[in-house]
């Protein structure tokens, strides 16, 4: 691929600026500084540097984020900035989405990428992508309120009821649901029906994927395994 069209693909603007760059002799491939825009280059494995920043490239952009709490899963946000505030600028050029929403209060696993078709899978609710999710309660969590999420609760806005996957205690008043799908504050208020209260909320896992413990709040990073 041509290097300023590399450029482009990986979200550092425009065409005219990513060739721009190139010929300003911001690129580096290797610590040599290529300054023709049309130079050939193979993207296996390419790793790059845009003004001493290495990227590496990556066609599609699928990429996990440890959300913090205090940040808002809309484009729009209202009350708090929004999760996109936390990925680089090439990541939000390049048009990548928040793959389902997380409430403002939740922290942990959410996925980003500009694969529509990928988005469109990984949210579609007949694909049954499972979601873990490790609550912690503001009551004890009995094992009666166990069963009733494994068999299924009835919500205010549907009268078939939503049953977790799995739903384990981790602890008194701590508990892991696994969920199939993600509706409107789903686990909050699956809590609620059981009468018990959802305190705090963290998404440790998407599909296959885990989020890795020595990924802080805030960070994120490349996702190179199928989910
Ligand atoms: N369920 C909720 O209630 N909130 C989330 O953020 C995710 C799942």
């Amino acid at each position: 691929m041509r290097l300023a069209q590399v450029l482009f693909t990986q979200g550092f603007g425009a065409r005219r600026v990513c060739a721009g760059l190139v010929a300003a002799g911001a690129v580096r491939i290797g610590g040599r500084v290529i300054d023709d825009p049309g130079e050939e280059v193979a993207t296996e494995g390419l790793v790059f540097e845009v003004d001493g920043v290495a990227w590496s490239f990556h066609l599609p952009a699928v990429v996990m984020l440890h959300k913090p709490a205090g940040y808002e899963c809309s484009q729009k946000p209202r009350h708090h900035p929004s999760v996109m505030s936390l990925l680089p600028a090439p990541l939000r050029q390049r048009g990548v989405q928040a793959v389902g929403r997380l409430d403002e209060d939740t922290t942990g696993l959410l996925l980003f990428t500009d694969d529509g078709q990928l988005i469109h899978r990984l949210t579609s609710p007949k694909h049954h992508v499972p979601k873990v999710y490790q609550v912690v309660a503001k009551h004890p969590v009995s094992e009666e309120q166990l069963q009733w999420l494994r068999s299924g609760v009835v919500l205010d806005d549907d009268p078939a009821p939503v049953a977790a996957l799995a739903a384990e205690r981790t602890g008194e008043r701590t508990l892991a649901l696994t969920l199939a799908e993600g509706r409107y504050h789903q686990v909050k208020r699956m809590l609620a029906a059981v009468g018990n209260r959802c305190e705090r909320l963290h998404r440790s896992n998407f599909g296959a994927l885990a989020l890795p413990a020595d990924l802080p709040a805030g960070g994120w990073l490349w996702v190179e395994q199928p989910i």
